[in-house]
């Protein structure tokens, strides 16, 4: 059986859903994939690090997590390394970069990841800042140190959107993009709709783990817009930045806007679209009033959706969970075993 070591940078929701489902489901996955995949390290600003070379119990973290806050009472070999000790003196051969999204400057994430790379290490990450702003150098860093990037968790979390697109449409032409990619904003105007209040609704997409570190980052747009740059940017050969996407939040929204809509047999969404056109690409993210018998007006909660619109096929969409701990721990199982076809010895 093939064995991947996998060092943590960041155990926040991501991580722990992803430990949660290694604790719950490891054993079954290994035997039906052949591969086994061993956390030796979790490295954590505020929760603490542990590593030990011969693998970390899921279960453990979990319950450290769960019942003082940190990792600081478990027992390992090694402790308190940050994330760039645990990188360069860990055995791991993967590194699931999970730290918190910065969509500015992309640190500290994109140092890790050149550092992972160039120390022979594949890369997993959830983490929409390095990909949004510096994937074409980190792809081609990779090339050149022969490992691999999955990305799947930066957009619908375990919803396999990238991998249906770089994969299977790829032949097809994606001339344009559009849907609901973010799930806190989602979730929060569901439940305005419903009669909670917006303070309510977001504290509830915290806690159930959907909104980023900062929520500002979801209710403002900027999250959606740092989605839009990725696929346009993976998937549709173009190269645009942030501030090429047209950007407005759900903040401006009333509850009496939603009741109108509503009372008007119409729905509000986040609706991000990207498009080539004859001058180029466009690419905006806005709040957009669909009518209720809509494709997209009926996704609601935490789940996204996008509609591919492509040349051979026509529209491609996908619905699935846009957030979520267990949701976005998914993508990186998926993204190891993506890993894992392309590095096992052909047989
Ligand atoms: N905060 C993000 C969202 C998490 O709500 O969609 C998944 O990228």
């Amino acid at each position: 059986m093939r064995t991947y070591r996998l060092a943590l940078i960041g155990f926040g929701n991501v991580g722990q859903g992803f430990a949660q489902i290694l604790r719950d489901q490891g054993d079954a996955l290994a035997q039906q994939f052949d591969a086994q995949m061993t956390i030796v390290a979790v490295s954590d600003l505020l929760k603490g690090s542990v590593c030990d070379p011969d693998g970390l119990s899921p279960a453990a973290l979990l319950d450290a997590v769960q019942t003082s806050g940190d990792l600081k009472g478990l027992s390992a070999p090694y402790q308190g390394w940050d994330a760039v000790r645990t990188i360069a003196e860990s055995n791991a051969d993967v590194l699931v970069e999970l730290s918190y999204t910065d969509l500015e400057s992309g640190e500290p994430a994109v140092s890790h990841v050149r550092q992972a790379i160039e120390k022979g290490q594949h890369i997993i990450t959830t983490n929409k800042g390095p990909i949004a702003l510096r994937y074409p150098m980190l792809s081609a860093l990779a090339r050149q140190h022969g490992v691999e990037i999955g990305i799947e968790g930066t957009v619908m979390s375990g919803t396999p959107t990238l991998r249906l697109g770089q994969e299977l449409l790829a032949a097809a032409a994606i001339d344009r993009i559009q849907g609901i990619v973010n799930g806190t904003t989602n979730y929060i105007l569901s439940q305005m709709e419903s009669g909670a209040t917006y303070a309510d609704a977001l504290a509830e997409a915290q806690v159930k783990g959907y909104a980023e570190a900062d929520p500002t980052g979801d209710v403002e747009g900027f999250d959606a817009a740092g989605k839009v740059v990725i696929l346009a940017n993976v998937l549709m050969g173009a190269s645009i930045t942030l501030g090429d996407v047209a950007r407005q939040g759900i903040t401006g929204l009333t509850p009496q806007d939603i009741a109108t809509a509503r009372n008007e047999g119409q729905r509000w969404k986040l609706i991000a679209s990207v498009g080539k056109t004859a001058d180029g690409v466009h690419a905006s993210v806005r709040p957009t009033r669909l009518p209720i018998e809509h494709p997209l007006a009926s996704v609601s909660g935490p789940t996204n959706a996008v509609t591919f619109t492509t040349n051979l096929l026509g529209d491609v969409t996908l619905i699935g969970p846009g957030a979520g701990r267990q949701a976005t721990g998914y993508a990186i199982v998926c993204d190891l075993l993506g890993i894992d076809r392309k590095v096992k010895p052909r047989g």
